[in-house]
């Protein structure tokens, strides 16, 4: 068994197409939790249905994530950009994961507002200031849910002449209707459940949250 695989892991590796391993979600071995259990002020009394990945489950992913991301870029510049606001904490892992140069910058893209489901609309509210020509771009987003954030900007970023042009998400949960492009990097394979927590929210709320909640 892999280091990153301890014994006490919810879900099965798996190895994609693009021999990126992830963590396939597994509905069996998920913890089932009642509100009652989850007793986290963080929460401010809001019912969760499960933990769907714990805070050192997620710290295991992020480390090989940045080894598989290392070895992925042996040479040439690499940015780093971040989609605001749901990256935060794991690009700010994932980034201390990977052993080589690169640069930072970020994107802000407004799309579900406080609804827990997809409006459809994408608005670029902040483009980065880096240059991106002649460079290797890694978005690294949160959740690919619907799709439609990233393909809408990797259609933007692509006009810009990257030398290479790649995503890196969190989660996926594979319903991704509108998806055009490949994510390269996965970290875990997510349940079609509205989640929160390490940089998801839930109008603006539990974002902090360490580990990652399904909300009931
Ligand atoms: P899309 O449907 O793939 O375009 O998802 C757009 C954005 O919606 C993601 O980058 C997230 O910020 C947010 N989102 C999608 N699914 C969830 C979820 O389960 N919890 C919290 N935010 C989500
Ligand atoms: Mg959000």
């Amino acid at each position: 068994m892999d280091s990153w695989c301890s014994p006490r892991c919810r879900a099965t590796r798996t190895v994609r197409p693009t021999n990126c391993p992830i963590y396939l979600w597994n509905e069996s071995q998920a913890s089932a939790v009642s509100s009652r259990t989850v007793e986290d002020p963080r929460l401010d009394g809001r019912p969760v249905k499960r933990i769907a990945f714990g805070g050192a489950q997620i710290s295991e992913r992020v480390r090989e994530l940045g080894k598989q991301i290392t070895e992925a870029y042996p040479e040439g510049e690499l940015l780093v950009l971040g989609l605001l606001k749901g990256s935060f904490i794991f690009l700010s892992d994932l980034v201390r994961e990977i052993r080589r140069p690169l640069q930072v910058d970020f994107l802000v893209a407004s799309s579900y507002g406080d609804a827990t489901v997809s409006s459809g609309s994408v608005r670029l509210v902040y483009d980065p200031e880096t240059t991106l020509e002649g460079k290797h771009i890694l978005l690294v987003e949160d959740i690919v849910d619907s799709g439609r954030t990233l393909s809408r900007l990797l259609d933007l970023l692509s006009e810009r002449s990257p030398r290479s042009l790649e995503v890196c998400a969190l989660l996926h949960k594979h319903v991704a209707e509108h998806l055009r492009y490949p994510t390269k990097f996965v970290g875990f394979d997510a349940p079609n459940e509205f989640l929160v927590g390490y940089g998801l929210d839930h109008a603006e709320n539990f974002r902090h949250l360490p580990y990652i909640a399904s909300l009931q």
